[in-house]
């Protein structure tokens, strides 16, 4: 809901819990008001009436209180828009308007503004759907002058400006790791000056995941004020996080990582930032998590309310030894199993036997799959399966028949050395070329053979982003991504049968905005399933389980650090998220793969709560004690627990559990336990875990 007041400057955004409140001044300043609990225009009136900041010298009576901070003037805070044309640089401009619109996606409030001396108009757009409490923003800027005039560079064009009101300390949280550690949560002071975290690496990074979250240092998982934002793009980012020195916080964030050029606008053309989106809750992170995961759900990942196969990925048990046969047996074991989509990941094609050749050229080795895809594929879906395959699109291997006849169509540097990382240089996607080429292979490859997946993987990071020829190179760092995007929704509309996985070396390009075209991610290439519990406990700060994908792979682990761990263990730890299957099953003894049988059957079974409901983090993966997440959907609920190490025989505290009917009682469903409401939420339920990396599962329904 959008309200107007103010004389027509004045605007609340309300969704279920929340409002967001800004007005616009008689100098055309565009100052925040209000982002917290719902309130009425005539408080946003008040707020807008209240005096300014007093008049000092050394102080800008803007920072930490505009919507979107330009360069020049006034401020001395971190600008989110610098611009330069013919060598004037900053911004000053004129509002000409606002329009509150509903394209049928929700609510829309668009405020223009222009700058004549630039011919740059700017729009801001915001969005507040009524189911929820997300408030969306981006920005959109268009030269609007004629033919001849100067371009306008596009030297920063972030999405968005979040002000924080003052308060006594900030506490900030994000996301941080690197490969096969991604996600980690470090939540710590914020002191004075800038955190600034992002990616400078072409894709979304295993290192951040561009979201934050601030609160006053009191809130927990259940309570207290959390204010969080996420942005939803897939190539370099920077978010900037400034406390300022009356205790007031600004947070900036969009594309690319420094203020040195973006994009070039000549007269007639625009840029169309991405979705910065903000959250407000006063239920603590927990409240946060779950109201992102409905907003991801309702409004992002596609076809969300069908819920993920169960899925077997020959990686592990493989890596580049592809063979038709080899696959065939593994995937008779994982049908058996109770599989229900069987890919097969790197090697299956052009000359790739190994990670130095073969990456461009996207047709089966024939050495390996004689008559193609097709044969495997049949017996795939004959065993009751889908197929699905790997694919690296965007990367060719020097030695490739595809780099041997372009090699301009790789990002590089004239006369500079064309750095390798896994033997592998990266496609320039913002070349029209690059792009027809590519779609022009995977509609052959998707028309085929019967593929029904796609794990659309992305193995380096931009390293030498030159483009030789074009009259403003910077730009490949934007129109690579916007190219990606461009190919992923073409391929989906052109096989709406076809689910896409962003995978990125593990969790390399893990955002909103890849979420808004794929259908799961690859969380991690870390398989052991106790890193996995810390990787996982920050991805679902942000993320729904719907969407996160976990294998269980063979003991010892072969990816990372030879943990010896049960397949219990395993299961537990992967049923968390969308459950898959990537251990060498040829190797896997009888008792293990009946066992593995009845662990699928189980998630089968808790599958549509741990997918598609409310997800409440118990316990957090700290330490070497108890861990526990629950799931709640109607009437049922489901808790995983895992112990790392019990130590002096101490039994492990019950779990409160969390959004139950206290009057209602509780059956497990594998047990037949009768259990009350009020106790399961007051004293809590009993593990009964023990020894080490240890586990289980609890299905409860309402009677
Ligand atoms: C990185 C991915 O994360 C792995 O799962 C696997 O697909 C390899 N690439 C294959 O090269």
């Amino acid at each position: 809901m959008i309200e107007i007041g103010g004389s027509g400057r004045l605007w609340v955004l309300s969704g279920q819990r929340s409002s967001y409140a800004l007005h616009l001044t008689d100098r055309d300043e565009l100052l925040h008001l209000h982002w917290g609990p719902r309130i009425a225009v005539e408080d946003a009136e008040a707020l807008a009436a209240e005096p300014g900041p007093p008049d000092w010298p050394f102080e800008s009576p803007l920072d930490g209180r505009e919507e979107y901070p330009v360069e020049g003037g006034p401020r001395f805070a971190r600008p989110a828009l610098s611009v330069h044309a013919g060598g004037v640089r900053g911004t000053e401009w004129r509002f000409d308007g606002g329009t509150v619109l509903d394209p049928g996606t929700g609510e829309e409030l668009r405020l223009r503004f222009h700058d004549p001396l630039h011919h740059l108009g700017i729009t801001l757009h915001y969005r507040m759907r009524d189911d929820g409490d997300v408030v969306e923003r981006w920005t959109t800027l268009a030269h609007t002058g004629t033919a001849g005039q100067e371009p306008v560079e596009l030297l920063r064009a972030d999405s968005a400006a979040w002000s924080l009101p003052a308060r006594d300390r900030w506490r900030l949280s994000h996301l941080h790791g690197r490969w096969a550690a991604e996600s980690r949560l470090a939540r710590t002071e914020l002191t004075p000056g800038e955190k600034v975290i992002g990616s400078r690496r072409g894709h979304t990074s295993h290192h951040h995941l561009p979201w934050i979250a601030l609160d006053g240092g009191e809130a927990t998982e259940e309570s207290g004020e959390v204010h969080s934002c996420a942005l939803a793009w897939s190539g370099a980012w920077r978010i900037a996080v400034q406390l300022l020195g009356d205790g007031a916080v600004q947070a900036v964030g969009g594309v690319g990582h420094d203020d040195a050029g973006q994009l070039l606008l000549a007269p007639g053309e625009s840029f169309t930032t991405p979705v910065f989106a903000g959250l407000w809750t006063d239920g603590g992170f927990g409240a946060a998590s779950r109201a992102w995961h409905a907003w991801q759900l309702a409004h992002v990942v596609p076809g969300a309310d069908r819920s993920r196969p169960v899925l077997y990925n020959s990686w592990e048990a493989t890596e580049f030894e592809v063979s038709e046969e080899r696959q065939r047996s593994l995937a008779r074991l994982a049908a058996d199993m109770g599989v229900e989509l069987f890919v097969v990941d790197d090697g299956w094609f052009g000359a790739r036997t190994s990670d130095r050749a073969g990456l461009g050229d996207w047709t089966p080795n024939p050495d390996r799959f004689p008559h193609g895809l097709k044969p495997l594929a049949d017996e795939v879906h004959a065993l009751g399966m889908q197929f699905g395959v790997w694919v690296e699109p965007e990367m060719v291997n020097p030695d490739s028949d595809l780099y041997r006849a372009h090699p301009d169509w790789v990002q590089h540097h004239p006369g500079r050395a064309r750095t390798e990382f896994r033997n592998q240089l990266v496609l320039n996607l913002a070349r029209p070329d690059v792009r027809a080429h590519l779609w022009e292979r995977l509609d052959t490859l998707l028309s085929g053979a019967p593929i029904d997946y796609v794990k659309w993987d992305f193995n380096r990071s931009f390293a030498d982003p030159g483009w030789p020829g074009d009259r403003y190179p910077r730009r490949l760092w934007i129109d690579h991504v916007r190219g990606l995007y461009e190919l992923l929704e073409r391929l989906r509309a052109a096989h709406p049968g076809v689910a896409f996985e962003s995978c990125s070396g593990g969790g390399g390009r893990i955002d909103l905005g890849v979420l808004g075209l794929t259908d799961q991610v690859w969380t991690s290439d870390n398989t052991d399933p106790l890193d996995r519990l810390a990787i996982q406990h920050g991805f679902g700060q942000l993320h729904p389980a719907r969407v996160m994908a976990a294998w269980v792979t063979d003991s010892p682990n072969v990816m990372g650090n030879a943990r010896v761990s049960s397949l219990r263990f395993r299961f537990v730890s992967a049923m968390a998220g969308v459950l898959g299957v990537g251990g060498d099953l040829t190797r896997w003894s009888e008792a293990e793969l009946a066992e593995a049988r009845d662990w699928v059957a189980l998630y089968k079974r808790v599958r549509p709560v741990v997918q598609h409901g409310e997800l409440y983090r118990l316990r957090p993966p700290e330490g070497d004690g108890l861990s526990a997440v629950q799931y709640v959907r109607g009437a049922e609920t489901v808790v995983l627990a895992w112990l790392q190490a019990q130590h002096h025989g101490r039994a492990q505290p019950p779990l409160r559990l969390r959004g139950l009917d206290p009057a209602a009682t509780y059956r497990d469903l594998e047990t037949g336990e009768v259990h009350r409401g009020a106790v399961l939420a007051h004293r809590g339920l009993r593990t009964g875990l023990s020894g080490d990396l240890d586990a289980a599962v609890f299905h409860l329904r309402r009677n």
